[in-house]
C-alpha cells in the first residue's frame, strides 16, 4: 500500500512579538510567573501593519513552493484551514493562490481549492482531505498543498489575550513522503459544545475554563476511539506525542491524562504499584463521583513520580519549544507541534526514521482527531530546512503601548492608521481593499 503524508512543510511566523511575563505581564500588574510557569509561555507572535492569514500563508506556500522546485502545474487542490477568515463566500485559498500566480510561472485554474472550518482541528482535517484523495487515485501524481493560518487575537481585556499568536503553517501532501506518513487508523471524539465560538464575529466569545475541559474530554474519547481501531497504546510506542497547543500548560494537562490512560495495564503500571499503587478502576467504586476523586488522587501521585517525569521530559516537552516563543495559531498549532518535536530530534543527533508519533489535534466546538503517523527517511533535511530560528530573532518587539494600537490595526472595527515596525522583504503585502470591498495582495522583492 502507498504511503501518504506529509512530504515537507514551511512555517511563517508574523513578524512581531509580544514579551508576556515582561511587557504584558507587567502592563497587566500580573505575576511573570502566570505566563513562564502556568501558561508555560514566554513570547506570542503578532502579524505587522501589512501581514495578515493570507500573506502569512500565502508566503510559506512560497518558500515551501521555492524550496522544493515547484511549478503550479505540480499541484491539484489547496485547501486552506483557518478561524481568521473575513470572507464567507470568496476562501481564502483563492486569495493564496493569487498571490502564489504573482511570482510562479503558470496558473493554478485546474486546482480544487476550499477553505475548512472546524476551529483549530481543520488543519488536521485538510490533511486528512488530501490524503482522501490521494488514496482515492483522483490526483493524477499531484499533490496538494495545505495551508493552516490564523491571526488569533481575542478581544482586549479577555483572559484569551493571554494566549495570542500569529502565523501559518504550509504543508504538502504527496505519496511517499520524505517527513511523515500517516496512519490509516484514526480516532473521534467530537460533540456540539459551545466553549469558544465566533458567530460572525471577529474575537472569540470563550468560556476559557470549561474550553479546557472540553479539550481534555474531547482528547479522551478521540484516543478510546482510536485504540478500538488501531489495539491499545503503550505511553512508549511514540518518540513524541504533538498535541494542539493553545498554551503548553493545557498539554501539561492533556499529556498526564494521556499517559495515566495509556500505562493502565502495561508494565508500567506494575513497576509503579510499590511507589503510588494500581491505577482505581471504576468497577471497584459505589459511584462516579468517588471514582473520580481517586483518579484525581493518583494523578496527583502520578505526575510527581520519576517514570512520569521522564516521559514527559523526552516525549512531551520538545513538541512545546515554538509554542512557548510564538503563542496560539489555532489551525497551525498541532503542526507548529510536530515541527518543533522534530527540530528537537535534529538539534540533539536523535535518529528518528521509522519511530512513530501520536498526534492529538483539537477544534473547539468540539472535536478531536488523533492518528499516528511514522518518521519518513527525509525527516531531518526537511526539518532542518526551516528557517523558523531565524525568523524568530528578526521579529520586531513591541513595547504595550505599541502592541495596543497594532491590536486596534488588525480590529475589523477600527480604523486606525499605524505605519509598519518592520519592513517587507522578499515577500507578500496586504495593500489594501478593491472597488468590491475584497483585499489587495503584492509581492515586495
Ligand atoms: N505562578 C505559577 N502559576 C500560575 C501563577 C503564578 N503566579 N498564576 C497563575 N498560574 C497558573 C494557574 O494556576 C493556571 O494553571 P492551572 O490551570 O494548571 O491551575 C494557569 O497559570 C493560568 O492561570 P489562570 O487560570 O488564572 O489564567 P486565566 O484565568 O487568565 O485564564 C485561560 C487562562 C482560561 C487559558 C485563558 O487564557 C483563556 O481563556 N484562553 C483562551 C482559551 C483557550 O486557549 N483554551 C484552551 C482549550 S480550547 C482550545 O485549545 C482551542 C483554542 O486553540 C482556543
Amino acid at each position: 500500500m502507498t504511503a501518504v503524508g506529509i512530504d515537507a512543510m514551511e512555517i511563517w511566523t508574523g513578524k512581531l512579538e509580544l514579551d508576556l511575563p515582561g511587557t504584558f505581564a507587567q502592563a497587566k500588574g500580573e505575576d511573570p510567573e502566570k505566563y513562564t510557569k502556568g501558561l508555560g509561555l514566554v513570547t506570542s507572535s503578532f502579524p505587522d501593519t501589512y501581514e495578515d492569514i493570507v500573506t502569512m500563508g500565502a508566503n510559506a506556500a512560497k518558500r515551501l513552493m521555492d524550496r522544493k522546485g515547484l511549478t503550479p502545474d505540480d499541484i491539484g487542490r489547496i485547501d486552506v484551514a483557518t478561524e481568521s477568515a473575513f470572507d464567507n463566500s470568496k476562501p481564502v485559498s483563492t486569495y493564496i493562490a493569487g498571490c502564489l500566480e504573482q511570482v510562479f510561472d503558470g496558473d493554478f485554474h485546474h486546482a480544487n481549492k476550499g477553505e475548512r472550518k472546524f476551529a483549530c482541528v481543520a488543519g488536521t482535517q485538510s490533511i486528512d482531505d488530501a490524503y482522501n484523495w490521494i488514496k482515492a487515485g483522483r490526483n493524477r501524481g499531484r499533490a496538494a498543498l495545505v495551508v493552516a493560518t490564523d491571526t488569533a487575537l481575542y478581544e482586549r481585556g479577555d483572559p484569551g489575550e493571554a494566549t495570542q499568536g500569529a502565523g501559518a503553517v504550509a504543508m504538502l501532501i504527496t505519496e511517499n513522503p520524505s517527513l511523515v506518513e500517516l496512519s490509516t487508523e484514526q480516532g473521534y471524539g467530537s460533540a456540539d459544545e459551545t466553549d469558544f465560538l465566533k458567530p460572525n464575529q471577529q474575537f472569540p466569545s470563550v468560556d476559557g475554563k470549561r474550553s479546557v475541559q472540553v479539550y481534555l474530554a474531547r482528547m479522551r474519547e478521540a484516543l478510546e476511539d482510536f485504540e478500538s481501531v488501531a489495539g491499545d497504546t503503550h505511553p512508549d510506542d511514540f518518540a513524541y506525542v504533538p498535541f494542539h497547543t493553545p498554551f503548553p500548560g493545557m498539554v501539561r494537562k492533556a499529556g498526564l491524562f494521556g499517559y495515566r490512560h495509556t500505562l493502565r495495564g502495561t508494565d508500567i503500571e506494575d513497576e509503579l504499584t510499590d511507589e503510588i499503587g494500581r491505577q482505581p478502576r471504576e468497577e471497584a467504586f459505589d459511584s462516579w463521583e468517588e471514582y473520580e476523586e481517586a483518579i484525581r488522587d493518583y494523578m496527583d501521585s502520578l505526575k510527581r513520580t520519576e517514570m512520569y517525569r521522564d516521559w514527559y521530559a523526552r516525549t512531551i516537552e520538545p513538541t512545546l519549544n515554538i509554542a512557548r516563543q510564538v503563542g496560539n495559531w489555532y489551525t497551525g498549532s498541532v503542526h507548529v507541534a510536530r515541527a518543533s518535536a522534530l527540530k528537537s530530534a535534529a538539534e540533539t543527533g536523535r535518529e528518528l526514521a521509522g519511530e512513530h508519533l501520536l498526534v492529538g489535534s483539537y477544534g473547539s466546538g468540539a472535536q478531536a482527531e488523533i492518528h499516528a503517523e511514522t518518521v519518513a527517511d527525509g525527516w531531518k533535511e526537511e526539518i532542518q530546512a526551516l528557517t523558523l530560528d531565524e525568523q524568530l530573532s528578526r521579529r520586531y518587539e513591541l513595547s504595550f503601548e505599541e502592541y495596543e494600537r497594532v491590536h486596534d490595526v488588525h480590529n475589523h472595527e477600527k480604523e486606525t492608521e499605524l505605519e509598519e515596525f518592520t519592513q517587507p522583504d522578499g515577500e507578500f503585502v496586504f495593500t489594501g481593499w478593491g472597488r468590491m470591498n475584497e483585499r489587495k495582495y503584492d509581492y515586495v522583492e
